[in-house]
């Protein structure tokens, strides 16, 4: 699949490579030349560098890697997101948003997928920390480890979770909606207090458990509740 990576920076980088190294067609796009093009030269099999328009209009998929929401801030053309599906996979500044005690009312894939309607815009891969992608697909399938998934466009979220198998993560479906995308987005926050506040380092991962089936004897079944 053609692949455009817009923003080559840590997790830009990890991706593409990675992507590029399970057999996709992968363009890396940077405001700065030499950001895309070292990112090429860690692909063995080849990957083109260009400009953040030119990955956008390379892409069937995209992957936006800048907690920018506004395409018209990033790109000279904004309709090149148009029916792409475009994968958000960034995280809230937690440290001076969170703690300062500032709060978008709105996720930034929310605001990305408001900003450009026309785009099948896929919430993923933000509770993965950048070093986890240089763990091989088999060893991270070996790990169970999972992404949590987030979109209103069945079909982008199911060629994500394509991706993502391919890279070794299984998908965790976390629906659509406003509820979803904030939901992941918070998972990110979850994730990295734990591994920057809580001192687990980047190797803590987050994944979805399904536990035996109860039979409530000892506590009881649920009752109707007054909270849901
Ligand atoms: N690093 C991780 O382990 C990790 C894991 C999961 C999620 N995330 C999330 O992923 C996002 C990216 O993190 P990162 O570690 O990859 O950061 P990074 O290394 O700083 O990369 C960010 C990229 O975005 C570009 N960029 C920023 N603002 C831009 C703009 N207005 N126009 C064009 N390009 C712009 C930067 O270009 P310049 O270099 O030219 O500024 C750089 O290529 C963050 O939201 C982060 O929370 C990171």
């Amino acid at each position: 699949m053609k692949i455009g990576i817009i923003g080559s920076g840590n997790m830009g980088r990890a991706l593409g490579v990675r992507l590029a190294a399970v057999g996709h067609d992968v363009m890396f796009g940077a405001r700065r030349p030499e950001q895309s093009q070292a990112a090429v030269e860690r692909v063995s099999g080849g990957a083109q560098a260009g400009s953040n328009d030119e990955a956008a209009a390379f892409g069937e998929v995209l992957v936006w890697t800048m907690r920018e929401p506004d395409p018209a801030a990033v790109l000279a053309n904004p309709a090149l997101l148009d029916g792409k599906v475009v994968i958000e996979i960034n995280n809230r500044d937690y440290a001076n948003e969170a703690r300062a005690g500032v709060w978008f009312e709105k996720a930034i894939a929310e605001r990305l997928q408001d900003n450009a309607p026309a785009a099948r815009v896929v919430k993923a891969f933000n509770t993965i920390a950048m070093e986890s992608f240089d763990t091989t697909p088999e060893a991270l399938r070996e790990s169970s480890a999972q992404t949590f998934v987030a979109g209103g466009d069945g079909d982008a979220k199911a060629a994500v979770a394509k991706l993502a198998g391919d890279l070794g993560f299984q998908a965790v479906d976390v629906g659509s909606g406003p509820a979803a995308f904030r939901g992941v987005e918070a998972l990110g926050d979850v994730i990295r207090i734990i591994m920057i506040d809580a001192g687990r380092g980047g190797r803590a991962h987050l994944s979805l458990n399904t536990l035996p089936e109860p039979n409530l004897q000892s506590v009881g079944a649920r009752e109707a509740s007054t909270y849901r």
